[in-house]
């Protein structure tokens, strides 16, 4: 039985405007209104005006996959909380494991999008996770506990509630290798511990969801973990069939 209450839809530089029209109309055929799971989706900045025409029902939000921390000014090609804001988004995903390696964000600048996604009272969604080598050293929990504490200390509790944390185990992520249930689980649970530690009530509602190489037929039995509240998908929320059926095997 799961009891998953978040799914999100991270698109990754990828996505057109058709696809932001037949991903909407596919969940709403498949989800009613008052579904008790959450779905988000996270296009690139160019189809957030887009998606958002096509997301009026409630469970379905729209979020964006990075933001620049700062208010405005001179920061050429990055994208504010206000502009995000203006175009309906809600949740951010901030530290992804791609913008780390390949974008250069270091823990100092994660912290500084979560205090400002949070502050603005929109949902920070960091993520969080180890690599092959890390994992094979025992280091899964060192890494993680690491990324949480730079990403968090900061935060109020206020704010604490306006975050998600995702574990996304990199060497899981668009590999089709899989953390199996009990794998994950036994980090999200820890994750968990932490975060009750930090912020007392607050981090026992946190929703703590699980990314890498989710499937349609893996997602029932991951969902169905005690400290997996649901997902972040990356290829296969690109399919309308696939992402529904995750949909669905979170309900
Ligand atoms: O943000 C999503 C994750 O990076 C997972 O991607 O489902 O393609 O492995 P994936």
């Amino acid at each position: 039985m799961a009891n998953a209450s978040l799914v999100i839809g991270n698109w990754k530089m990828n996505g057109n405007a058709a696809l932001t029209r037949s991903m909407t109309a596919a969940l709403r055929e498949q989800q009613e209104p008052t579904a008790n799971v959450k779905v988000v989706v996270c296009p690139p900045f160019t189809l957030l005006g887009e998606l958002t025409r096509h997301c009026y029902y409630d469970n379905i939000a729209v979020g964006a996959q990075n933001v620049n921390a700062h208010n405005n000014g001179a920061h050429t090609g990055e994208i504010s909380l206000a502009m995000l804001q203006e175009l309906g988004v809600e949740y951010v995903i901030v530290g992804h494991s791609e913008r780390r390696a390949m974008y250069a964000e270091d823990n100092a600048a994660i912290a500084a999008k979560v205090t400002a996604v949070t502050a603005a009272g929109l949902t920070a969604v960091l993520c969080v996770g180890e690599d092959k080598e890390q994992r094979n050293n025992d280091q899964t929990w060192s890494v993680i506990e690491q990324q949480l504490s730079a990403a968090c200390n900061e935060l109020s509790r206020q704010q604490a509630s306006k975050l998600v944390v995702a574990y996304e185990p990199v060497w899981a992520i668009g590999t089709g290798e899989t953390a199996t249930p009990e794998q994950a689980q036994q980090v999200h649970s820890k994750i968990r511990g932490w975060l009750k530690q930090q912020f007392d009530a607050v981090g026992d509602e946190t929703e703590i969801l699980y990314g890498g190489s989710v499937k349609a037929d893996n997602a029932a039995e991951l969902f169905a973990q005690q400290d997996i509240d649901g997902g972040l998908i990356g290829g296969a929320s690109l399919k309308e069939q696939d992402f529904v059926a995750i949909v669905q095997a979170a309900q």
